[in-house]
């Protein structure tokens, strides 16, 4: 009898526990992430501040903050949270957003189809995030934005794509 009274208090504070959890006392928005570089590719956001970027779809009209965080976009906005890319529809337009995972970039295959450049480098990479370049020096479609990013953040960034898996 008087376990079972225990137990009917318990269940209150589990939830209360479990509540207040994740985003609660003590933990911070950015607490949630386990390091720069996913700070970045989630939130658009270094340790410096928001990072600055040019083209992409809020270079038009999509700046009041349709997506993602009052209007700063991230990668996984449009790469998915995952990095596998997919289909959105932005702009009154399908966007294709690539596969962009460290083992598919470094890789000789795009998701099962053969690329139509070489393989990424570290680089080369970073030409493509913050000049739109393509290994093979072809222009990425303006729907990738270009980024203003420290090296240090690129880096920090490209070590968060290696560990997708
Ligand atoms: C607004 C949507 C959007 C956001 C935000 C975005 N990308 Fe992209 N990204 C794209 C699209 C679309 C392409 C494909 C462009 C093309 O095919 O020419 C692309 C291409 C790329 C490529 C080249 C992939 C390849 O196969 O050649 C890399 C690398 C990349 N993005 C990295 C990033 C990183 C890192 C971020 C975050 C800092 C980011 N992207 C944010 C839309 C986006």
């Amino acid at each position: 009898m008087k376990s079972y009274k225990i137990a009917l208090l318990l269940v209150p504070l589990a939830l209360l526990v479990t509540a207040c959890g994740p985003l609660g006392w003590g933990g911070s928005l950015f607490g949630r992430y386990r390091s720069n570089g996913e700070r970045i590719y989630f939130t658009g956001t270094s340790a410096n501040g928001p990072i600055r970027y040019s083209g992409g779809v809020t270079g038009g009209m999509m700046g009041g903050g349709m997506m993602g965080s009052g209007g700063q976009l991230a990668c996984a906005d449009c790469h998915g949270p995952d990095g596998r890319g997919g289909r959105h529809l932005m702009h009154m337009t399908v966007m294709d957003a690539p596969d962009i995972r460290w083992s598919t970039l470094s890789g000789a295959e795009h998701g099962g189809e053969e690329m139509d450049h070489p393989p990424y480098t570290p680089e080369t990479f970073k030409q493509a995030v913050t000049q739109g370049l393509e290994p093979d020096g072809n222009r990425l479609d303006p729907a990738m934005p270009r980024w203003q990013m420290s090296d240090k953040d690129l880096d920090d960034l490209l070590e968060f794509l290696k560990s997708l898996k």
